[in-house]
């Protein structure tokens, strides 16, 4: 992996994916058993002490070698320094390095006697979203620093906003400098709150405040004497004993194929790394794009054949058949296929001095495939300090953007919420062969509608004025960790009496057995009270949903599994109900059931009265029904079974991390 703060110097032709996509998969040396190694990224400002911070913990952790200890004891002492200047063992050592020191720029790789760890250190430029974006494609967690005598800075929004747009699962927010506070814990908390304020507005799962000193050394390794206020861990203990792994995806086996591998005639094998998933001889497999399905023969390895391999494993794959396939074809089990479209819905980084432009080509590279792309639509940009999204007509650098792109060739893909590797790519302008942009794929493009006209509405709709959030202090991730689950909505739509209030009940019954905390909203029940005073023209429908909206919002940030079940027949209500959840938590399940069956069945006999014109505005009858375009979860409420349709959504649910077993 090449220092990432340089353009890469590729040839110029067609440009190859493991030498240049920062955000695939890397080997390390170190072995990658998913609780003994943390991969970690650090962000702050230019004189945050980022530096003397990655130094500290060699320092005191012992993980440098004596003699780069030395050379940097020296050199400080030379430049008549009171303390051993930490930043120098990474900042380059330039002089020093004439002494025949030599240090990796980009990665740090040290080890305590209870983990292992690498460090994608990235020099503390403005440069930020590229850094950022480098590092966290297998980064487990983010440290931001913050110092403590400037306080939360643009900057630090910025770095905790791309941590959870990358879904970095964990936050460190490392208070530094607080010596130069004088340790003052009035400071720290003014930091903590402001600084929690506003990550109440992000989707991240765990974040955890540490007032510090790198250069006198509190709290990073040893316990700080000169904070006794402090009553949580110091650095180094909380990233040994962090949860690592929850993040990697175990369950959808994908294989990009890098090389195929053909020594004599009676061998030829498929080289790439297993990027999600797990598999093993004697598994059926196919082939994409071809389809073409085979079984696996066995799994090798230099030093052998393996029963199976897993997430990070770098193998060759045998197969039991003689199949046609090449570089940036993907074996994948045959149950379990990704998304295929060439038409994406992504959020994009741009990381290039020069603007994107609306009009050009780029190569987007995804695992080991590359596809001519272009950006067919830009929906709207994100101002990072207030989180709004904003009309714009191109991207500049550090800006990060929703785009539609087409591509040349079909995409297989997983949205970057279920799976990083195969749900992010990169785009490398093809003139100067520079990465440009990095990209995380939510799905395959469907009509976004105006978003950001609906988020211009939302706000000039609220009328009181003068009003605060009051915080209780319980965040929702310390509920989500209280509960064993994460909160989501789950928004059954569909038309009266096509199952949705049952499949909920029997959902929540079920999940209620599992332990969860759940909330059930459904449109009846609301419409008997908090909603009684509203009726079904479209004005009132509205209303209605976006009364429901706010109340599975409410019942969201409290931890709970939300099952609402509304018609809520128009999709720009039921887009509206989304707006309203972080990235991934909200899923519209699409009820889907015949019209002529449900006239036939009809459970509460509305249909009869319908047709006989006794109730106006009726869906499905006298009042129009939108069918989702593309629901997250399509259930056909008249071909299955509500036992399979629960079982379903469970597993659907455990897939996507929401749930951690069924
Ligand atoms: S929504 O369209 O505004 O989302 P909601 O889900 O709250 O509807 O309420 C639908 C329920 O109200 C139906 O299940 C049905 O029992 C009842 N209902 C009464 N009148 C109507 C109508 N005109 N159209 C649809 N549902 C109706």
């Amino acid at each position: 992996m090449q220092s990432n703060n340089q353009p890469t110097n590729r040839p110029a032709a067609e440009p190859t994916a493991d030498t240049s996509a920062p955000i695939t998969n890397h080997q390390s040396p170190i072995t990658n058993s998913p609780t003994d190694l943390l991969r970690f990224s650090t962000a702050g400002s230019v004189d945050d002490g980022k530096s003397t911070l990655i130094g500290r913990l060699l320092y005191d952790s012992k993980a440098i070698f004596e003699d780069q200890m030395e050379a940097v004891e020296l050199a400080s002492r030379n430049r008549g320094d009171e303390y051993v200047d930490l930043a120098l063992l990474t900042d380059g050592l330039r002089s020093e390095r004439e002494q025949g020191i030599t240090i990796d720029v980009a990665y740090r790789y040290f080890a305590t006697p209870k983990r292992k760890f690498i460090i994608a250190d990235t020099p503390g430029h403005i440069q930020y979203t590229r850094n950022m974006v480098t590092g966290a494609s297998t980064a487990e967690l983010a440290i931001i620093l913050i110092d403590a005598r400037k306080g939360v800075l643009t900057q630090s929004k910025r770095h905790g906003f791309l941590a959870a747009l990358l879904q970095i699962p964990h936050l460190v927010v490392a208070v530094n400098k607080m010596d130069l506070v004088d340790y003052d814990r009035k400071v720290y908390q003014r930091i903590v709150d402001e600084y929690k304020a506003f990550a109440a507005k992000l989707d991240i799962n765990d974040m955890v405040f540490i007032p510090l000193s790198a250069l006198k050394g509190d709290n990073v390794v040893d316990k700080s004497l000169n904070m006794p206020w402090y009553d949580g861990t110091t650095l180094l203990h909380h990233l040994e004993t962090v949860n690592v792994g929850t993040s990697r995806n175990i369950i959808d086996f994908r294989f990009p194929v890098q090389t195929v591998v053909r020594p004599n005639q009676n061998f030829r094998g498929f080289a790439g790394q297993v990027v999600s998933g797990r598999i093993g001889p004697g598994e059926d497999i196919v082939v994409l794009p071809s389809g073409i399905s085979s079984r696996v023969r066995s799994v090798v390895t230099f030093d052998g054949e393996l029963e199976e391999a897993g997430v990070g494993d770098s193998v060759i794959l045998t197969l039991e058949d003689e199949v046609d396939i090449s570089r940036g074809d993907m074996i994948v089990r045959k149950r379990n296929l990704p998304e295929k479209s060439s038409q994406i819905d992504a959020t994009l980084c741009w990381m290039n001095e020069e603007p994107m432009d609306p009009n050009g080509a780029y190569w987007l590279i995804h695992t080991t495939r590359n596809v001519r792309a272009f950006v067919s639509e830009l929906n709207y940009k994100i101002d990072v300090d207030t989180m709004h999204r904003e009309q714009a007509h191109t991207l500049e650098l550090n800006e990060i953007g929703r785009v539609q792109l087409t591509t040349t060739h079909p995409l297989f893909f997983d949205p970057y919420q279920v799976n990083r590797s195969t749900g992010s790519f990169i785009l490398v302008d093809p003139a100067t062969n520079n990465t440009v942009a990095a990209g995380m794929i939510r799905s395959a493009s469907r009509n976004v509608g105006d978003l950001v006209n609906e988020a211009e509405a939302e706000a000039k709709r609220r009328q009181s004025t003068n009003v605060t959030w009051e915080q209780t202090g319980i965040t929702r991730s310390m509920r989500e960790e209280l509960n064993g689950h994460k909160a989501a909505v789950l928004w059954f739509t569909g038309l009266s009496g096509s199952g949705k209030s049952t499949i909920a009940k029997a959902l929540e019954r079920r999940l209620f057995g599992l332990g969860c905390r759940t909330f059930f909203l459904d449109g009846d029940n609301l419409r008997h009270g908090l909603n009684g005073d509203l009726g079904f023209a479209p004005e009132d429908r509205k209303e209605n949903i976006r009364r429901a909206a706010e109340v599975a919002k409410l019942a969201f940030a409290h931890g709970n599994l939300v099952l609402a079940s509304f018609i809520s027949p128009y999709q720009s209500e039921r887009d509206f109900a989304r707006t309203l959840l972080p990235e991934g938590r909200f899923f519209e399940v699409y009820v889907k059931c015949d019209l002529e069956v449900l006239k036939r069945r009809d459970p509460k006999g509305l249909y009869a009265k319908a047709l006989a014109g006794e109730i106006k505005e009726f869906t499905g009858i006298s009042a129009p029904y939108e069918e989702p375009a593309q629901p997250d979860i399509l259930i056909e409420s008249d071909i299955q079974s509500v036992d399979e349709i629960v079982e379903s959504i469970l597993a659907r649910l455990l897939r996507l991390n929401v749930l951690s077993s069924i």
